[in-house]
């Protein structure tokens, strides 16, 4: 079969194609499934065999050269239409293209930066710390004993140890932040009063369920001065609570133990989701268990510079995926993780 002819032949159909749609006719007709094209590039095989390399290689030839024609051909005809287009006035060049698509906030960087907002407004600084933490300050420094049973290794993710540092560790609470923010200012020269939020990622080993994460999201707060007392603490709670929870809140203490706060408390909110009344939510209680704090323990105090015969504090750690779920009626903490975006997009989009 002679190839020079039929590939002269197919290009001039080409270049002779009226219009976009001839064009696409043409193709379906040269290159598809039993397409001209194909056809002479699969009769090869009935060739002997000698023959078969050089007519595969200008079967194939003309194969190329027939998309480029169409290819370029293609082109024309957009152009021409555009073109058109244009000299009709039809198309405005002005008109802004499509949107980009625009990404939303995280609904705990959303909770985190309206809380950071409101404590700023108070007069708190933001303090940061990092994620790989010594064992010092994750423990020893908040007063939790060596055999206390929060260091073992079912809670704490514990790091490859360096010969002659310390063990360090994936921090399990933000309130490693305290001690390193008291050191820090004491050794200046500073004194209290000193008013702090530690808004930051902490890590536990834990089983992952609907109210479990090994990867969570704490705002720990830390606020030492003269005469600081709980009405303080929880004066500062519940303006905190009201403004987040959008509502009216009643709060109730608890006592809790936590080594670095004495007394330590859990303080509680009455149930956004049936108003105290008792719900599945807060399991007929009429509470929800939202954030520990306490008093700042004296060791703690001592091991930040400062004397607690002077001076005294108290101390919050709040979850703040807890918060998020009570704020938004969010049943199941996975979904924070989880990377499914028709959760995520529920969330209001906002420009700071
Ligand atoms: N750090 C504690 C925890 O994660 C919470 C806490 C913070 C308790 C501050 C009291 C005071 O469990």
């Amino acid at each position: 079969m002679d190839t020079t002819a039929r590939r002269e032949q197919w290009l001039r159909e080409v270049a002779a194609a009226a219009d976009a749609a001839a064009l696409a006719a043409l193709e379906t007709r040269l290159l598809g499934p039993k397409g001209e094209v194909q056809e002479l590039v699969r009769s090869v095989t009935s060739l002997p065999k000698e023959e078969r390399p050089a007519f595969g290689k200008a079967a194939n030839g003309v194969k190329l050269d027939v998309e480029a024609a169409l290819q370029q051909r293609r082109e024309q005809f957009a152009q021409q239409a555009l073109a058109a287009e244009l000299a009709a006035g039809d198309f405005d060049p002005t008109e802004p293209g499509p949107r980009p698509a625009r990404g939303t906030l995280h609904p705990i960087t959303l909770v985190q930066n309206e809380l950071v907002d409101l404590f700023t407004s108070m007069g708190f600084q933001w303090e940061d710390g990092p994620e790989v933490e010594s064992e010092y300050f994750n423990f020893d420094a908040l007063n939790i004993p060596g055999d206390h049973p929060a260091r073992e290794s079912q809670d704490t993710f514990w790091l490859e140890p360096h010969p002659g540092l310390g063990r360090n560790l994936l921090r399990t609470h933000t309130s490693p932040v305290q001690v390193r923010t008291m050191q820090r200012l004491t050794r200046h020269g500073f004194h209290p009063p000193l008013k702090v939020i530690v808004p930051g990622r902490c890590f536990r080993s834990e089983t992952v369920d609907k109210t479990h994460e090994h990867t969570f999201y704490q705002m720990e707060g830390l606020v030492v001065d003269r005469d600081v007392s709980t009405a303080n603490l929880i004066h500062t709670m519940k303006t905190c609570l009201r403004v987040i929870l959008e509502r009216d809140v009643q709060v109730r203490l608890r006592p809790g133990f936590f080594p670095f706060v004495e007394p330590g408390f859990e303080l509680d909110v009455n149930c956004p989701f049936c108003g105290g009344k008792g719900c599945p939510v807060c399991k007929q209680s009429g509470w929800i268990e939202i954030l520990p704090c306490g008093m700042v323990h004296p060791h703690v105090l001592r091991e930040g510079g400062i004397d607690p015969e002077v001076h005294t504090g108290f101390a919050f750690g709040m979850g703040l995926q807890r918060v998020v779920m009570l704020r938004y009626g969010i049943d199941d903490i996975r979904q924070f993780m989880g990377g499914d975006l028709r959760f995520l997009r529920q969330f209001p989009e906002v420009t700071r």
